[in-house]
């Protein structure tokens, strides 16, 4: 069986006060069999660890390209390594499209990862644009080859990946249960190819895309849907913990 979760993605939101509140609230409502991962803005890392106990882990959102140096405002992968933080965001369409990381700058993300027991969640997903053409299979293709160039088959094991279509992201519109088992299918063929048919079957591959608790369920169906990653609706502890027990 492979491991199926939800993860919280909080993006530039809440002050610590707010984040304790919305953490303290989570830890509440949550059964105690349910377990997540909830990605905070940097600077509430430690004080979110405080708060909650073993069935949350905290994440990181993003994590620099670069080992260490003069990088004014960067954090780096042994930085977060040091405040005990196992997972970090890398590839998120909103990184890609507003800060221009590149596919080759997310493969030097996941690296730094690697070397300090990150395990990484890789986004990636096409445009609205790439799918009316009807290229979002080759789209990703090219973004999976790119970003996992020499990843090696235990690194991959560390690896979850979320497909997140932009055109999907924060606006209210989820893809389609059949459009997202689709791609899902397809990624995990592609794991396959790039490889093998073991770590294919074992790998968790989330959506992300305005998952809600409306249509969470249905989504979580699909044989290829391994859970979410949730933006918007992570910011509700409600809505969030409705979404978690819906796998
Ligand atoms: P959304 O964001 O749930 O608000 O659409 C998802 C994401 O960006 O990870």
């Amino acid at each position: 069986m492979r491991k199926k979760i939800v993860i919280g993605n909080w993006k530039m939101n809440t002050t610590i006060e707010q984040a304790i509140n919305l953490l303290v609230d989570i830890k509440e409502n949550l059964d105690d069999v349910s377990t997540t991962i909830v990605c905070v803005p940097y600077t509430h890392i430690a004080v979110a660890q405080e708060i909650v106990d073993d069935r949350i882990a905290i994440g990181a959102q993003n994590v620099s390209q670069f080992e260490k140096g003069a990088y004014t405002g960067e954090i780096a992968a042994n930085m977060l390594q040091s405040l005990g933080v196992e997972f970090a965001i890398v590839g998120h369409s909103e990184r890609r499209n507003i800060f221009n990381e590149s596919n080759e700058v997310v493969n030097q993300k996941l690296h730094h990862c690697f070397q300090n027991d990150i395990l990484p969640i890789l986004c990636l997903g096409e445009s609205l644009a790439i799918r009316k053409n009807k290229q979002h299979l080759s789209f990703i293709k090219e973004q999976l080859t790119a970003c996992l160039s020499n990843v090696n088959e235990e690194q991959i094991e560390d690896v979850i990946i979320a497909y997140e279509p932009i055109w999907a992201i924060g606006t209210g519109e989820t893809a389609s249960v059949e459009q997202a088992q689709e791609a899902h299918e397809f990624i995990r063929s592609e794991i396959a190819n790039m490889f093998n048919a073991t770590i294919a079957n074992q790998m968790t591959i989330l959506y992300g895309g305005s998952v809600k608790p409306t249509n969470a369920k249905a989504l979580f169906q699909a044989s290829d849907i391994d859970g979410a990653l949730v933006g918007g609706a992570s910011l509700n502890a409600a809505d969030f913990v409705a979404i978690i027990k819906s796998i």
